[in-house]
């Protein structure tokens, strides 16, 4: 079976992450936990660019091997930042491991010997920041300087010897692409980009450099090394066994994941990925990605954020005062996935008061209360709200639909808004009136069965993006015993109705989202 193929960009290890990079991250896994609670067959690739001129010049700013610079800051900040965040990626490829660098000398030299490759001169700007050859017309001027537009610094001038890939074959070849398969490229400002740039025309690429050593080798021309980003961008297909033999292991996995369903990427890369990418791939008579997805920036003082402009700010920044499941919410449900969004402490704060703390984990924390005082914390008999289990439905199949457009502010918001109809039945009911006199017991189960059923429901459609909350909402609902781990509930069953049995004991769960402190 065909496996359901997301990718991240693999970042550059110049430094430590920032929620910039992050935000990819999360997103891509939030939407594979979709995608797995759908009950398909998953893949999730992540990792790090290791290689080129950015990354060696601050390793000799710090006076370090390259090697020993990325060892270190792969260990100490990279994999522990998508631990700490409770991603769920299946492979994470370094571009200095041998199973990428022997693939990529393997595809670099079958497009040498298939004529794609031939041997030039290049002259012209080029961004190390960027890692990007540049056109004149790329470059905005300040005090007599040119400086690339994305990190405000002077570019330099290269003039060498390299090797070209003849990239301005594909133009016509990809423009069809996109003309046939809208959804190869998202969103469609996007897409327009790409279009009017290919329209525009496209020159060769050079994706080789011989002024420095930092990279791997060209395989018949050992004195130059591969162009960053032609080594960065196989990295999605060599995690998955691209050139291996179809009966090997590698050949296998790559049957199973080839094409990649998902490449998320900022809009600052989209180019390379939904230009030089599949052209790369056509080139090698392979398929192309069926999805680049091209979200926005995180802005701070409405500039990109970046270390580079000092404007990081570190995850740990956010999570030591929201908690972790609280940030892998909060800039989903805030910018529609496609736009830029400012960042900012107030707005984060807001939303985190009202609708994670007062709509959800207080619903929570009255429900498992009052099961507790009423039921003597035993779920009662099985009962039916047509009015919220209708709407329950109507959820699934709208959340559904979002997410797997990538519409992350669409399915959350459905989802939020099943919450606070469940609130408005609590309040409209009011159980703790109902306790009072206990001819109205057989009400008061009812009203208290459809809220603990409620409350199954939002655990399971909320648990991608909140896999810790969620597990402790559903450990404390007993469900684990009665319904099986949440992580094995699908969206295709999660709407039908009745499923928490009669007797399921509800403990009392810790204060889901606690009140945040006041910040100094
Ligand atoms: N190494 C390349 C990618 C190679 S992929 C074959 C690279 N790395 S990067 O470290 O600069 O990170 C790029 C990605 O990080 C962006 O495409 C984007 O997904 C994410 N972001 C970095 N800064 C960001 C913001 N300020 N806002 C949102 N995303 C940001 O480019």
């Amino acid at each position: 079976m065909k496996s359901f193929y997301l990718t991240t960009p693999i970042y550059y290890v110049n430094d430590a992450p920032h929620i910039g990079h992050a935000y990819t991250t999360v997103a891509g896994d939030v939407l594979t936990r979709w995608h797995r609670q759908r009950g398909e067959s998953v893949w999730f690739l992540t990792g790090t660019d290791e290689h080129g001129q950015k990354v060696m010049r601050t390793a000799e700013e710090n006076k370090v091997a390259p090697q020993a610079w990325v060892d270190k800051l792969v260990a100490d900040a990279w994999k522990p930042n998508w631990t700490a965040l409770n991603i769920a990626n299946d492979d994470f490829i370094r571009t200095t491991e041998p199973r990428h660098t022997e693939r990529v000398q393997k595809f670099l030299q079958s497009l040498k010997d298939s004529g794609h490759i031939y041997a030039g001169k290049y002259e012209g700007p080029y961004c190390v920041g960027c890692e990007e050859f540049k056109l004149p017309g790329d470059l905005i001027e300040a005090d007599g300087e040119k400086l690339c537009p994305i990190h405000s610094k002077p570019i330099e001038l290269v003039n060498e010897n390299n090797w070209f890939f003849k990239l301005s074959a594909f133009v016509e070849p990809l423009l069809e692409n996109y003309r046939t398969n809208p959804d190869a490229c998202q969103p469609e400002s996007a897409r327009n980009e790409v279009v009017s740039f290919l329209e525009g025309g496209v020159s060769d690429l050079s994706i080789s450099r011989s002024t420095f050593d930092w990279g791997i080798p060209v395989p018949w021309d050992t004195d130059q090394v591969v162009y960053v980003w032609f080594d960065a961008l196989l990295n999605y297909a060599t995690a998955v066994g691209l050139t291996d033999a179809p009966d090997s292991e590698g050949g296998k996995k790559f049957a199973q994941t080839w094409p990649a369903d998902v490449h998320l990427v900022g809009k600052d890369i989209l180019r390379f990925h939904a230009v030089i990418w599949p052209a790369m791939l056509m080139a090698a008579g392979l398929q192309v990605p069926k999805k680049v997805f091209a979200h926005g920036w995180l802005l701070v003082g409405g500039e990109k954020m970046s270390k580079s402009k000092l404007t990081g700010i570190a995850p740990s920044d956010i999570t030591d005062h929201f908690g972790v499941d609280a940030f892998r919410y909060y800039f989903l449900r805030a910018i529609p996935f496609g736009s830029d969004g400012s960042f900012s402490w107030e707005d984060m704060s807001a939303r985190y008061t009202s609708e994670l703390a007062n709509d959800f984990g207080n619903l929570a924390s009255r429900l498992a209360a009052m099961i507790e005082k009423y039921c003597e914390g035993k779920v009662p008999a099985v009962a039916t709200d047509v009015g919220l289990s209708q709407a329950l439905a109507a959820t699934v199949a709208k959340a559904d639909a979002a997410m797997v457009e990538l519409d992350f502010q669409g399915g959350i918001t459905a989802v939020m808004e099943f919450c606070k109809k469940v609130n408005g039945y609590v309040t409209e009911k009011e159980p703790w009136i109902l306790a009072k006199d206990e001819a109205n017991r057989v009400e008061l189960n009812e009203v208290l069965y459809n809220t603990a059923e409620s409350l199954r429901a939002l655990a399971v459609l909320l648990h991608p993006i909140m896999p810790a909350t969620t597990e402790i909402l559903w450990e404390s609902l007993g469900a684990n015993k009665s319904i099986g781990s949440i992580g094995a509930q699908t969206i295709a069953n999660v709407a039908n109705w009745g499923q928490l049995p009669e007797g399921n004991i509800v403990t009392k769960t810790p204060v889901l989202f606690p009140r945040l402190e006041i910040k100094e």
